[in-house]
């Protein structure tokens, strides 16, 4: 009896620490992501656009692997390029569906130039990032930034034209502050 007693004790001694294991195992996964919690709203807290900052990195499945700076930045970027390739097809699909010779096509083939431009500039930023050239990712995403404003300026230009209201300035205006936020936590990185 004593030995099946003993065995009992130790079944009971393995099963515990099983249980042990899994809550420890569970403790430091609330833990990291509080650390990547942490570590979005402190640096998300540095941009001007803080609940877009927020949502845009949230809203990428990679923001659950975050562990530093660095990586908040990739995320960053990566957000902002995927908005403007998307913002890029959705002005190819305008232009499809616009008389070839009116303003409006103009503009938007011009938006379409542009935004080929700006997300060649994110894309660019991938290795200058590595490299840690900050001033050459400045120069680029703040050119990117102004791609957006260009974009919008030219179906301003001629106010009184009923087809001069841009199709596209709340698109033009989130990527101008995913690139703003983006700027501001690579300074973090400085
Ligand atoms: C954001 O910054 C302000 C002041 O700079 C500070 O008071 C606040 O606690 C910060 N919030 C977070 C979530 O870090
Ligand atoms: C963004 O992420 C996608 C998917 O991982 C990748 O294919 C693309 O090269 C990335 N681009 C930039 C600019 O970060």
């Amino acid at each position: 009896m004593a030995s099946s007693e003993a065995l009992m004790v130790v079944f009971w001694l393995i099963g515990s620490s099983f249980f042990l294991l899994g809550t420890s195992i569970r403790l430091a996964d609330d833990q990291d992501h509080r650390n990547e919690e942490d570590l979005v709203s402190a640096a998300c807290n540095r941009t001007f656009y803080i609940d877009i900052c927020v949502s845009s990195i949230r809203s990428d499945p990679r923001s659950s692997t975050i562990s530093d700076l660095k990586g908040l930045a990739d995320v960053a970027l990566n957000v902002t390029f995927v908005h403007g390739m998307e913002t890029l097809d959705y002005i190819k699909h305008l232009i499809s569906n616009s008389p070839a010779a009116s303003y409006r096509s103009g503009c938007l083939r011009d938006c379409a130039e542009v935004y080929a431009d700006a997300v060649q500039s994110l894309q660019d930023t991938v290795h200058l990032l590595r490299i840690r050239d900050f001033e050459k990712v400045n120069t680029l995403v703040s050119a990117a930034m102004t791609d957006s404003d260009t974009c919008e300026d030219g179906f301003n230009e001629v106010l009184d034209d009923a087809e001069g209201v841009s199709p596209l300035t709340q698109r033009n205006q989130y990527f101008s502050k995913l690139c703003s936020n983006f700027l501001a936590i690579t300074k973090l990185l400085f």
